[in-house]
């Protein structure tokens, strides 16, 4: 059972390559844009292309049963119909539900008459990644809303989450909206960043459009949806999170923020 990871040098899709390795798989295949600097892991049968050049893919997809499916939401839809033609039978899919910005890719999966499973992430732990310049060069966060609270997800429990879909089918047609293990607010992320960088950092607020303006550069397009949607000053209930999606589908615990923290530091303190 050959399973293709799309994007496998990407944050998650390599994440995902190790995953199925991990466990046990044996008939894995990434596609990457470069297979000479992958450095994919042996045995990973490495394929050059890309999901935005569809010329690329019916080699690539031949003899795919699952796939991991990284999100081109501009193409989604051709990308689909030669997964199909080519006999894959299972797409998991990193989107979002089908009003959100990544709603195209889910509405996509849904209409292509594959089974698929949804993964639909919260904020990405590692989005505060966008914060490393500011804390370098002034030691201060910036941002509109310091009480905001989300649940940020790790990429790797993403990953580890979509390795589960594509291994087993009892994942068929499930959403799943995926959370990390804790309700945390801007103020608090800052907070363990602190810790874990070991270094004082302040939360200064700032306007929306200071905001935007200061995230466009690293973020692109979809910079004032992420402003408006993620760091908005609206607060979900806590209840309604799903902190517990990651240890429910995977069966190990998420990863708390601290611990990311920890574990990523050295990477806030070089460009
Ligand atoms: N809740 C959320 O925040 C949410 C929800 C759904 C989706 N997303 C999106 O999901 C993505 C996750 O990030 P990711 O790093 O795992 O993967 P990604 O941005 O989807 O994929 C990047 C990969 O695509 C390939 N690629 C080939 N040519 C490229 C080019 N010209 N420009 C960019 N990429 C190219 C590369 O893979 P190879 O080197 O292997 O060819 C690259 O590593 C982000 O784009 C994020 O915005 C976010």
């Amino acid at each position: 059972m050959t399973i293709l990871v799309t994007g496998a040098t990407a944050n998650i899709g390599r994440k995902v390559v190790d995953h199925l390795l991990a466990a046990g798989s044996t008939d894995v295949r990434a596609l990457t844009t470069n297979p000479r600097r992958a450095a994919l892991p042996a045995g990973v049968e490495v394929v050059e292309g890309y999901l935005r050049r569809p010329e690329s893919l019916p080699a690539a997809f031949d003899g795919v049963e699952r796939m991991y499916l990284a999100p081109t939401p501009d193409n989604v839809t051709e990308v689909l119909a030669l997964a199909r033609a080519a006999g894959v039978r299972h797409v998991v899919d990193l989107s979002g539900e089908p009003e959100s910005w990544w709603g195209t890719v889910c509405t996509a999966v849904e209409d292509s008459g594959l089974a698929w499973t949804h993964l639909w992430p919260a904020d990405f732990m590692e989005n505060t990644l966008t914060w490393s310049q500011q804390i370098r060069e002034t030691g201060t966060v910036s941002e509109p809303y310091p009480d905001t609270a989300t649940a940020p997800i790790a990429m790797d429990d993403i990953a580890a989450v979509a390795a589960t879909a594509l291994l087993a089918d009892t994942h068929h047609g499930r959403a799943y909206p995926l959370a990390g293990p804790e309700v945390l607010t801007r103020t608090e992320l800052v907070r363990h960043l602190a810790t874990a960088l070991r270094r004082d950092i302040t939360f200064r607020r700032s306007s929306r459009e200071e905001t935007i303006a200061a995230l466009t550069p690293t973020m692109g397009d979809n910079t004032t949806w992420y402003v408006d949607n993620v760091l908005s000053d609206y607060t979900p209930d806590p209840a309604t999170l799903p902190i517990t999606s990651v240890q429910d589908i995977t069966g190990r615990p998420a990863t708390p923020f601290a611990r990311w923290a920890a574990d990523n530091a050295s990477r806030f303190l070089t460009d």
